[in-house]
This record gives C-alpha cells, structure tokens and sequence, in this order.
C-alpha cells in the first residue's frame, strides 16, 4: 500500500511549536545533529559520505540531504515491508545514484536492520568515478548486497546483471530525462514500486518552445507563451505525463512534496504501485493532451502508452 502523504508542513509547525514551548520552559532544545540522524543510523557510513564531519557536525547542504533521505525513507520503508512479506526478497535499483547516499541509507537502515530478507540495491550511475568510489565505500563497509553499475538508466533496461523482474524502482533527482528512462525501466521490469523525486527535465520545455509559433493560435499557448512560464509549465506537464503513463500502464500514483520546498526546489515526490487498474481512460488523457499541446509527434514514444488490445482487455 502507498503511504497516506502530506502531513509535512503540519509535523514541521507542530516541530516549531514544540521548539518554542521548550524555549519558554526555559528547556533548550537537543542541538540539531540529533534531530536529523535517526536511531540506529551509522554514523560511519554518514562520515564516510561526507554528511558529517569527523566531530559529527552537519553543514547545511549535508543536513539538507540527509532530512531529504531519511525524509524519503520514511515512505519507503513500508514499501520495502510490503515487498519483503510478500516475496521475503527484496531487489531494488535506484537509477541516477550519484554519491549513492540513497542507496547506501536505505541499506543502513533497513537491510542490515532485516537480515533474513536477501535484499539486493543496485545503483545506476554514468560518472565512473563516482561508481568507483561507491564500489570502494560498500566494501570497506562490508555492506555485499550493494552492486554499482557504470550504466546509463536505458543501458541498464538490458543489462544482464540485474535481473528480469525488480521489486522497487528509485530515481531522486536523477537529470533531465533520466527518470523518464527510470520509467521505462520500471514498466519493462515490472517493478511493484516506484518512487520518484525529478530532477528539472528540459525535454518537454524545449519542443514546446519550438512549437510556440503555431501553438499561439490557440489561446491555451497562453500558459507557456512567456519564456520564463516556458520551463515552469513544460516541468509541470512533464510530471503531469509521467504520472498519466505510469496510470495507463496500470498504477495507482501519488504526487506529493518531497520535503518542505524551503529545502529544496526539486520537490515533487511521485510514488506510484502496480495495482493493475484500469488503463483506457489514463491513456487516452495522456495523448489527448500531447495533442492538445502540440507535442504528440515529438514526444509520443517518450510517453508512451500500452498497446490497444491491453487498453481493450483491461477495461473493468
Ligand atoms: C543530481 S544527481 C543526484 C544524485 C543522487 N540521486 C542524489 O540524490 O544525491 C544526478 C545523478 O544522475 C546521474 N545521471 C544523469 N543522467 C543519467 C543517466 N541517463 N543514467 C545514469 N545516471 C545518470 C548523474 O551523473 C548524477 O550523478
């Protein structure tokens, strides 16, 4: 089941309330290090990541990744639960790694926390050098389950080392078109889960520019006729597309905000589980909008919807 959402902005007012009573009462509140790291987490592994300093200091970027991370975690970890009674073995491959801080939190705080479940965590990175410090990191760790790959996410679609069916899809802030490829992944390896924070994707904005002198004619071109409301709008459809092609292929979604926006810009959370449920009805929103936006030759097979006979079969 996908978490209930929301009920940020009403835990981090109830967080400040609770700082001020504690100020009245003439109680300072516990310094702010022990707030961010959850219990049982390894400090080791946040040193190693460069999240704390050697005397266990965070700096504000690293909090800010940290409260993101545990933040995500918190909607993960069911998912994980979910995944694990049903199957007791967990695959998971999160696409755009990075420095792996997602993948190597998740296995703090959960696989080593749940060693009768045989988890794997692949991490999808281009940059070799940040798979090769990765690589390094997981075995001074001793953390076995965790493979890195120097892929890019549609390499890794046929890649042999991960295998045909994965439980849980992961992309945060993966660039630009990344996590629609992590999509693509998701739907081929028919992933249970997917949980996506996007980066800010330029596709969708960049053919909507070309297209503009003919859009104009219609007064809905409004929405993106200035340059600046261009990338604004071209990112809200872009989310609004992936999660319309993640419902035709069958998957109830959930859009949500990642963390409060004062910590970041990049803020969307998408979660969606394959339920197969009905999919005619979101398929055909999807490309009657590409239509109605003018896109639907350029960026039809990026989004792009099941066949008709599985619409047809599906239908309730
Ligand atoms: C903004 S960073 C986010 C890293 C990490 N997920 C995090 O949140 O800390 C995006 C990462 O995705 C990688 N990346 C971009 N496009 C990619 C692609 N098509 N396939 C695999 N990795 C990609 C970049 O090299 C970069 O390390």
């Amino acid at each position: 089941m996908l978490p209930e959402t929301a009920g940020h902005h009403d835990r981090t007012l109830m967080a400040r309330r609770q700082g001020t009573s504690a100020k009245k009462a003439g109680k300072e509140p516990a310094p702010p290090e022990k707030h961010d790291i959850r219990p049982g987490q390894s400090l080791e592994l946040l040193q190693e990541l460069h999240i704390l300093t050697r005397d266990g200091k965070l700096n504000q970027d690293s909090r800010r990744k940290l409260k993101q991370i545990n933040h995500l975690y918190q909607f993960i970890e069911p998912l994980l639960e979910d995944v694990r009674r049903a199957n007791r073995s967990i695959t998971l491959v999160d696409h755009g790694a990075g420095k792996s801080y997602l993948g190597f939190i998740l296995y703090d705080l959960y696989v080593r926390q749940n060693r009768e479940a045989e988890c794997r965590i692949f991490g999808i990175e281009t940059r070799d050098e940040l798979v090769d410090k990765s690589r390094d990191l997981a075995r001074r760790l001793g953390f076995d389950a965790k493979s890195f790959l120097n892929l890019s996410v549609a390499d890794a679609i046929h890649a042999d080392a991960i295998p045909q069916q994965v439980d849980m899809v992961t992309a945060l802030h993966a660039c630009d078109t990344a996590t629609d490829d992590a999509i693509r992944f998701a739907l081929m390896k028919r992933a249970r889960f997917v949980v996506l924070a996007p980066c800010c994707q330029a596709e969708v904005a960049a053919v909507l520019r070309r297209n503009k002198g003919k859009a104009l004619a219609s007064s809905l071109a409004e929405l993106w006729r200035r340059p600046l409301h261009t990338r604004e709008f071209g990112s809200l459809v872009t989310n609004v597309l992936r999660c319309l092609q993640l419902e035709a292929h069958g998957y109830q979604v959930n859009v949500t905000e990642l963390v409060g926006w004062e910590h970041s810009l990049k803020n969307e959370l998408i979660m969606a589980e394959y339920k197969d449920l009905p999919r005619r009805k979101p398929a055909q929103r999807l490309n009657d909008l590409l239509r109605m936006l003018g896109v639907e030759e350029e960026l039809g097979s990026r989004f792009f919807t099941p066949p008709e006979e599985r619409l047809i079969r599906n239908e309730p």
